[in-house]
Formats: structure tokens, C-alpha cells, sequence
């Protein structure tokens, strides 16, 4: 049984993203490429990442946030890679989101809400909404514009989740074990809460990552889920 886990290959390498995803994309539902990742290592490298998944699946994490040509182009360029999930920022507006997805295919879309790092006062310089109230509207408007997945933080899963429907893969950062640093996550819960409220899969990177026992950490998890 793989874990409901999405494995954040936030490393200062290809070879360490590489080893990484052999030794534990066995283990978990998604191995999740990002920024640093993608921009170092580029289309060839998240090739080199996807040989070795295992049956995982390739979460490409690039947040695309432009006008919506820009946005199509962007997800035109990397249809190649075929990855199963790609991020856009659900504040892209409608237009944005329905030319990822008409442009995407098979690839499922996931719209980021409000990123998990951001607290009630980063927000309030640009909106006068609580945040949960603005995630809830950002997610409805990414699944009328026919995103697959939406990706909010643990502390919005129940509300989204009631909105949205049982279709609408959740996916989720900010998620540490009770002993872990929050580093710079603000809005964070642990694997069990996270679950309970709903969600599918648990962004992790960190708190997995910096173990010198990652699958025994895999491992901690499910059985905290599994004990709830
Ligand atoms: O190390 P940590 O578990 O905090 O990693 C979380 C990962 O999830 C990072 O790769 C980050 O880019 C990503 N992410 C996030 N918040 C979002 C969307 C994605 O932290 N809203």
C-alpha cells in the first residue's frame, strides 16, 4: 500500500532528487517536482526523475500565474513530460485556469489557493477576505473552470472539501508530525488531522527529507493516519 503522500524533491541536486525518488517513489502516491528542481535540471532531469517513479505519480509543481496565452503556452511546452498533476495559481482568474485545462488534456490541473506560508496579514494587502473564505471561492471557481485537484492548506480541507465534492482530488501542504519544525509553513496540521478532514494526499517535503530514516518516517505517518 503506497502512502497518501506526495514526496516535495526540494534538493540542491539532481543526483539527491534522483536517489531520492529510487529509494522512496515505491512508497508514496506522488513524487512532486518544483522550482528549484525544475529550473535547475529542466525537462531532461524531471525525465531522469520520471524513469524511476515506480508507479508513483509525476506531480509537477510550477504554480503557472500569467495571462492566459502566456499560461497555455507554458503548459504546451511541458505536455512532453506528460506529468499526471500540474500546479497553477487559482488567482490566475477563470480565463487563466480553463486554458490550463483546455491546453493540459489528460494532465490534471490543480489550482493552489492561498499558499500555505501565508498568514490572515500577508493576505490582507490584497483583500479584505478572511482566507478561508477566499480559499473556498478560489476553489470553486477553479472547478467551474475544470481543474482536477486543488490544493489549499489543512486548515481549509473540511470547507473545500464540502464545496467541492468527492471528484476533486485534495491536495495538501503544510503538513508536519507533532515533533517537526513548522520551518517557514504557517497554516500546518499533522498527517491524521489532515486526513480526517478530507484530504487525498499530504505534501511533504522537509519533515521527510531532513530523516536520516525517510521510509521509516513514510512509515510513521501512515500509522499515525492509521491510528486516528
Ligand atoms: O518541506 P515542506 O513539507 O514544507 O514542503 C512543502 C512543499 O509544498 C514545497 O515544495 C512547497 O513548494 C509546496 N507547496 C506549499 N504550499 C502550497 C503549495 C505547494 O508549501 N500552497
Amino acid at each position: 500500500m503506497r502512502a497518501p503522500i506526495a514526496i516535495a524533491l526540494d534538493v540542491p541536486t539532481l543526483l539527491q532528487a534522483t536517489t531520492y525518488t529510487q529509494q522512496l517513489a515505491g512508497h508514496v502516491a506522488m513524487i512532486k517536482v518544483g522550482l528549484q528542481s525544475y529550473l535547475r535540471d529542466g525537462n531532461p532531469g524531471t525525465l531522469q526523475i520520471k524513469e524511476n517513479l515506480q508507479g508513483a505519480e509525476l506531480f509537477l509543481d510550477l504554480k503557472l500565474h500569467d495571462i492566459p496565452q502566456t499560461v497555455a503556452g507554458a503548459v504546451k511546452s511541458i505536455k512532453q513530460l506528460n506529468p499526471d498533476v500540474l500546479t497553477v495559481h487559482a488567482v490566475g482568474g477563470s480565463e487563466m485556469l480553463k486554458a490550463a485545462v483546455e491546453t493540459a488534456g489528460d494532465i490534471d490541473i490543480a489550482a493552489v489557493t492561498i499558499l500555505t506560508s501565508l498568514t490572515q496579514s500577508d493576505v490582507s494587502v490584497f483583500s479584505d477576505h478572511q482566507i478561508a473564505d477566499l480559499v473556498q471561492r478560489l476553489a470553486e471557481s477553479a472547478v467551474n473552470a475544470g481543474c482536477r485537484a486543488i490544493v489549499c492548506s489543512p486548515h481549509e480541507v473540511k470547507q473545500v472539501r464540502a464545496v467541492v465534492g468527492d471528484q476533486i482530488r485534495l491536495i495538501v501542504p503544510g503538513v508536519r508530525m507533532p515533533a517537526d519544525a513548522a520551518d517557514d509553513q504557517r497554516r500546518i496540521a499533522t498527517p491524521a488531522q489532515t486526513v480526517a478532514a478530507g484530504a487525498d494526499i499530504l505534501v511533504m517535503g522537509r519533515s521527510i527529507l531532513g530523516s536520516s530514516t525517510p521510509i521509516e518516517q513514510i512509515a510513521k505517518v501512515v500509522q499515525s493516519i492509521e491510528a486516528r
